[in-house]
């Protein structure tokens, strides 16, 4: 079994309820049909009853009848999340006239339906932009307790199986959050070795990314990675890291034993971080376009639940994925 069949086999066995605020979306009601299909997780869609119902109908979809469909117009809880957001906005002076407003939007209600805990996860992005799946996501979902900044990372599928556990390695942050501190790129690491254990199944061994090795070069881009290993192993003592390190010495035996003899990682990492986001997102583009890997992600990490943003790019195929992947992040988070 490769490894998003068993994602989805892992999905099925503790299903969870996974929010899918852009009903109006052709792939993502496509996507819902295959996932109530074949029982992987249970479905709510944010959005109109008889439009939903209609689009699904003229697409031939036979199985939105085990859908939850819940219409922002008229649900019963919507007084109460009102309430909610206005407290947990506060400090921001958000008014209840505000809050129920921006409840009409489908992409607030479903983050604060889960705040609320009427669902486990969400997946958005088929329709929207990134920031805009997001900022909602940070408002009210917020970050994991000594987490303050959400990354993503992607699951990189190699063709060169010497590379990484068997050809599958796991890059961060290639998403998110453009110039991390020291700190939140520690809190990157010890993000991205809980998504590797949870979704790609493997023991993380990380390499904190730079371009220098062991002190061959000197430079305050350096430094802020030799701080963030130290913060990381402080952080979470029991995860495997090293750095800083290069690429090189990170994934190739014979380099890492010439440039960081005795370290535990180089040479054998699965994990790589890297130290800021341009490096992340032009690598894993560089890997999979002229590598010929498979990248699957973003998965969004650090969230005090799971929440994933789709490429606009994105095929019925890649959703379906996505909500597996976000159904087996939430029972990780269970
Ligand atoms: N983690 C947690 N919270 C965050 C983060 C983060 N990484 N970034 C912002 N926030 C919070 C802020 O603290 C703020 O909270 P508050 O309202 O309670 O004070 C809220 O989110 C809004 O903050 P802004 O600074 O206004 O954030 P903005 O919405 O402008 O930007 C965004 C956030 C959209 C994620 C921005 O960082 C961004 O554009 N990142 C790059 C995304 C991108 O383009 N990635 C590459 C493409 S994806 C791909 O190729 C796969």
């Amino acid at each position: 079994m490769n490894l998003i069949d068993q994602i989805k086999e892992n999905a099925r066995k503790n299903k969870q309820r996974i929010v899918l605020p852009e009903s109006h979306e052709e792939r993502t009601l496509k996507a819902a049909d295959i996932i109530l299909n074949e029982g992987i997780a249970d479905i709510i869609l944010i959005g109109n009853r008889d439009k939903i119902l209609n689009q699904a109908e003229a697409l031939g979809l036979k199985n939105m009848g085990k859908a939850s469909l819940v219409d922002p117009a008229t649900y019963e809880k919507k007084e109460a999340y009102a309430n909610m957001m206005v407290e947990l906005r506060k400090s921001k002076g958000l008014t209840k006239d505000e809050a129920l407003m921006l409840l009409q939007n489908p992409l607030y209600f479903a983050t604060v339906m889960i705040k609320y805990g009427d669902a486990d996860g969400e997946v958005a992005g088929a329709d929207n932009a990134t920031g805009d799946v997001l900022r909602p996501a940070f408002q009210y979902v917020k970050t994991l307790p000594g987490i303050t900044v959400v990354s993503g990372a992607f699951l990189m599928f190699l063709k060169d199986k010497e590379y990484g556990e068997n050809g599958l390695m796991v890059f961060a942050d290639c998403a998110v959050h453009p110039d991390p501190t020291d700190r939140e790129l520690a809190e990157i690491a010890v993000a991205t070795a809980k998504t590797t254990r949870a979704i790609a199944g493997i023991e993380p061994r990380i390499a904190m990314l730079s371009f220098s090795t062991k002190g061959s070069a000197s430079h305050e881009m350096v430094d802020k990675v030799v701080r963030a290993t130290r913060i990381a192993k402080e952080m979470s003592p029991d995860i495997k890291i090293d750095g800083e390190l290069q690429a090189d010495a990170a994934i190739v035996a014979s380099v890492g034993l010439k440039k960081a003899p005795g370290s535990e990682i180089a040479g054998k990492a699965n994990v790589l971080i890297f130290p800021n986001l341009e490096c992340g997102n032009i690598s894993y583009k560089l890997v999979q376009r002229l590598g010929h890997a498979e990248a699957i992600g973003p998965v969004l990490q650090g969230m005090a639940a799971p929440i994933n943003d789709l490429s606009r790019g994105c095929s019925v195929g890649d959703i379906v994925d996505l909500i597996a992947i976000t159904a087996n992040q939430a029972i990780g988070s269970n």
